[in-house]
């Protein structure tokens, strides 16, 4: 069977890095579209992996700049696109990163036709709560929990200021306000707990550096 190519969009971030070393492990050759190469030679902020010699291949994009996106696709059997806007960069919007970003990828892929794109969203935004994994990362630290709960209604005034002050700000808050309304944790699947992965963060970062 010939090798198929996998595009991974968002390579550079906490998910993109662990889906480029997933689709390697099983046989893809994997081209990664990061904005920063030399962002993937080291690992991420939260035990990532660096996956610049893990990518059979480099290419470099910005979503604000669609152009930048043309032709990534190229000779690409799957798209996988984990690109989106988690923190605030400047002025940019999750409309120009998220949406027409993606959408530039999209129509790039279909242009040069490629049979299947999975696109990373939230499962239930709108209904985020985590309280429970916040709990459970102050236990694995052995630390009581500390959780200020704060109304809904403190957060719609300071969205309905913010907007005034700073549309990307307002639309990060939107999105985190939103997300906070409901309960979106996914049904368990996979033997891989939580708990582990906060202990071996701890442990990470009380190791001394060298
Ligand atoms: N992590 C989770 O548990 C989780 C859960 C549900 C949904 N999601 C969704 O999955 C996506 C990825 O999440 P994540 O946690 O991996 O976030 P992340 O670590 O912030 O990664 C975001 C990725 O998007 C890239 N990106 C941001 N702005 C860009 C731009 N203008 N042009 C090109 N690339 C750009 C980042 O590149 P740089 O490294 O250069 O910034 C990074 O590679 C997000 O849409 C998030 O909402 C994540």
């Amino acid at each position: 069977m010939t090798q198929q190519t996998v595009l991974v969009a968002g390579a550079s971030g906490y998910l993109g890095r662990y889906v480029v070393t997933e689709f390697s492990k099983r046989g893809y050759r994997v081209r990664a579209l990061v904005r920063n190469p030399e962002k993937i030679t080291t690992g991420g902020p939260n035990l990532e992996p660096a996956v610049a010699d893990v990518a059979d291949e480099i290419v470099t994009g910005d979503a604000t700049e669609p152009r930048t996106l043309k032709d990534v696709c190229r000779g690409v059997d799957l798209v996988f696109s984990c690109m989106g806007l988690t923190r605030p960069q400047g002025n940019v919007t999750s409309e120009e990163v998220d949406h027409k970003g993606n959408k530039a990828l999209l129509d790039d892929a279909l242009l040069h036709g490629v049979k299947r794109f999975v696109y990373v969203s939230v499962y239930n935004a709108g209904k985020m709560m985590d309280v429970e994994a916040v709990t459970l990362a102050f236990e694995t630290l052995g630390k009581k929990p500390w959780i200020t709960h704060i109304p809904m209604w403190v957060g719609d005034a300071a969205l309905f200021i913010a907007g005034f002050v700073s549309k990307p700000l307002a639309a990060i808050m939107s999105f985190a306000i939103s997300v906070n309304r409901t309960d979106t944790v996914a049904p368990a699947t996979g033997n891989m707990h939580l708990a582990d992965f906060y202990r071996e963060l701890a442990e990470q970062q009380d190791r001394p550096k060298h």
